[in-house]
């Protein structure tokens, strides 16, 4: 079974997306082929400086690498290393009705906000169908937020089968949400929008300060708290075991223990948990070249695979003469 996903480039990464979407990819890595690329066209869509993308490229890069992505199991690339994205994406085009494309809720819901209507954030689910369809992926692991873009992957493949006889498999989408939504220091969702994260990568202090500014009720050390509508204890879920999870939750119910005491003993349990993560992120970090040949190396297992797929979709298209 061939696992295939995208990641886009987007600035610094917290525990939201550590456990809701990094983690799980990483995993699944681990038990199937897997397709993991670094969807930089995509994300050319909204970002217009350069340095920022190539930057914001290399660090997505050496975050999953430091959280355990094993470059020698999963192929680990660039998109625009392979130059087969945009080409199908074209073939694709061509057959997909405008409609489709208008009624995508990332597109609209962008348009919404305000953000400038260029055509390639029109064109984006185009291009998603063709990181897809290009590796003949059976499972696309994403947010929820990406699934009708996985379904207008299914959409387009189908169309291009039954016109130009069968090219491709039509992938089912996995959403992943076996964690939940993860509260941020206000309580909201956790996400860069909201001000509201732990970033997995912050400097020990910023982190620390971070958990101790964590939002909560006004209840004095004495009192009994309820750890069940606590942000501090829905944090601490993810970063205990059941025993220490058991203990923490008996200093809530008893009272004698005050949050401020309570966000200390969280701070040093998600800086132990991260600790490996963070150690292995500072090595990667000061070799920015081996990571670029790590893609490098990716992108050519990548491309084998493109490239004789490209053949047949060339004949298939009438673009073989
Ligand atoms: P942000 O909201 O910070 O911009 P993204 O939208 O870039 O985060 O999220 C990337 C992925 O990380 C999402 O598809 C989702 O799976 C996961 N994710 C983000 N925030 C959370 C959260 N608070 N709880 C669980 N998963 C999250
Ligand atoms: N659009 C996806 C996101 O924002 C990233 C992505 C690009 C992707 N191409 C993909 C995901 C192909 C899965 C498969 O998260």
């Amino acid at each position: 079974m061939r696992v295939l996903t995208g990641i886009q480039p987007s600035g610094t990464p917290h525990i939201g997306n550590l456990f809701g979407a990094m983690l799980p990819v990483i995993n699944l890595s681990k038990e199937h082929e897997a397709f993991i690329f670094i969807a930089d066209l995509h994300a050319m869509t909204t970002v217009h400086r350069a340095e920022e993308l190539s930057k914001n490229v290399l660090n997505v890069a050496i975050d999953y690498l430091a959280l355990g992505l094993n470059p020698e199991k999963a192929v680990f690339y660039r998109q625009s290393d392979i130059t087969g994205h945009t080409e199908l994406a074209w073939s694709l085009g061509c057959l997909a009705p405008m409609g489709l494309l208008e009624r995508c809720h990332s597109y609209k819901d962008k348009i919404a906000k305000g953000m400038e209507a260029n055509v390639g954030l029109f064109y984006y689910p185009v291009l998603m169908a063709s990181d897809i369809l290009l590796y003949d992926a059976d499972i696309v692991p994403v947010g929820k937020d990406q699934k009708q873009h996985v379904e207008v992957t299914r959409d387009l493949g189908q169309k291009f089968n039954n016109n130009y006889g069968d090219t491709f498999k039509i992938p089912d989408v996995k959403i992943s949400e076996e964690t939940g939504i993860i509260p941020g220091i206000d309580g909201q969702k956790m996400s860069k929008s909201y001000g509201n994260t732990l970033e997995i990568f912050a400097p020990e202090k910023d982190l620390r300060k971070k958990i101790m500014s964590i939002k909560t009720d006004s209840k004095g050390v004495d009192e009994p708290k309820n750890p069940d509508e606590n942000i501090i204890y829905a944090i601490a879920k993810l970063f205990m075991n059941s025993e220490e999870l058991s203990l923490f939750r008996e200093k809530f119910l008893k009272g004698g223990t005050g949050y401020g005491d309570m966000k200390k003993e969280l701070a040093d349990k998600v800086l132990d948990y991260l600790k490996p993560y963070r150690e292995k992120r500072e090595e990667l970090a000061k070799n920015p070249e081996q990571v670029k040949i790590l893609l490098q190396n990716g992108a050519q297992k990548a491309q084998k695979i493109a490239s004789e797929k490209l053949n047949l979709i060339k004949k298939r298209v009438g673009l073989a003469i």
